[in-house]
């Protein structure tokens, strides 16, 4: 199996490579390694693909996918069956303040992707869609059925979009597509942006740790390997549409939209609390408001996935998170 996999220096696209290298897959990795977060941590993973015993069969391109000319250049040499598009500017609050970052990546780069899997025939087409897209839902459960048309931050309108232009896609061309809405995914390797990280890195540091909303965030936390699993699965399958006219996620034309998340909400307080107890240290908190963008609360519904590709997510937080705090120590040596 061939795949061009986007944003492969990244938290997930690292984690997602080395799963496709070790069942035999080729990956041409695409990535820009961009400045948003430390450059030197995505150099690192790479260096760890690099050093994989399956290496041979990753191939890097350093290259942004806006860039329609070089992307497709990549299409032409290598041929590939499926596309996986995990590149894009993530992050709720850095979309607050600089927008256009979302324009280049999220929309005008899956608009590349979108027209370059037209045009090479691509097979299936998985991409990254985030839970924020349920904004301020108060339901209990988040559903891909749910209505989605009131996002309360940029990044999550852009992210909606892929999954609107996605659609056209499917209709028009029938390019087999398949949203894929990540429920706050965590562990080694992870993001310097999100939480974990940045409790883990100030605890340690003997700095206050901010908690947003003042610790009323629940969050349906999910651990990167049960991530990678159902990535997994969904790519060894071939797409098959099952329409459902209820459901506007699924449609008369090969397209899907999948919740990829834990279904086991867990509230802040306690995610810090074990945290706290994996580190062996007690943090010193700052509570704030709820800023501008974030949502409350999320728990994914995981039927839908579950019933198409037996996906079955069981890493406990307790567990997730002394994997990360074991990574995140031998790293930086702490
Ligand atoms: N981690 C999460 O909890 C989470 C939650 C919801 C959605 N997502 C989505 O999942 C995907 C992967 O997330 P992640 O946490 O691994 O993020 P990440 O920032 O670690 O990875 C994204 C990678 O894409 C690269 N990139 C960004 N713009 C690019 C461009 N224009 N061209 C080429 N490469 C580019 C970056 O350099 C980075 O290495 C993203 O689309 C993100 O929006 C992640």
């Amino acid at each position: 199996m061939k795949v061009i996999l986007t944003g492969c220096a990244g938290f997930i696209g690292f984690h997602l490579t080395k799963k496709y290298l070790d069942m035999n897959f080729t990956v041409i990795g695409v990535d820009n390694l961009n400045n948003y977060y430390s450059k030197k941590l995505k150099k690192d993973r790479l260096k760890q693909l690099l050093k994989h015993k399956k290496n041979k069969n990753f191939i890097f391109c350093k290259t942004s996918i806006d860039n329609y000319k070089s992307l497709k250049k990549i299409f032409i040499k290598y041929k590939p069956r499926i596309v996986i598009n995990l590149a894009a500017q993530a992050g709720v609050r850095h979309s607050l303040k600089k927008p256009l970052d979302y324009v280049k990546s999220n929309l005008v780069g899956f608009s590349n992707i979108l027209i370059l899997s037209k045009e090479f025939n691509i097979k299936h087409l998985i991409y990254a869609s985030t839970s924020s897209v349920y904004g301020n839902s108060t339901k209990n459960i988040l559903t891909e059925s749910d209505n989605v048309d009131h996002p309360i931050q940029f990044y999550a309108a852009t992210k909606r979009s892929n999954e609107l232009m996605a659609h056209a896609f499917s209709s028009l061309y029938k390019l087999p597509t398949t949203g894929l809405r990540f429920f706050t995914v965590y562990g080694p390797w992870g993001r310097p942006d999100m939480a974990l990280f940045l409790f883990t890195k100030n605890i340690l540091n003997k700095k206050p740790i901010h908690v947003f909303n003042n610790g009323n965030h629940i969050r349906d936390f999910t651990y990167v390997d049960d991530i990678i699993d159902g990535i997994y699965k969904i790519t060894k399958k071939n797409f098959i549409n099952k329409t459902k006219n209820n459901d506007p996620s699924e449609s008369f034309c090969p397209f899907r939209i999948l919740n990829i998340g834990n279904n086991k909400p867990v509230p802040l307080m306690k995610y810090i609390k074990v945290l706290e107890s994996e580190l062996g240290i007690k943090s010193n908190k700052i509570y704030k408001p709820l800023q501008k963008g974030d949502i409350k609360k999320t728990n994914a519904s995981i039927k839908k996935i579950k019933n198409l590709y037996k996906y079955n997510p069981n890493t406990e937080i307790k567990k997730g998170i002394k994997s990360f705090v074991n990574w995140y120590r031998k790293y930086y040596s702490v």
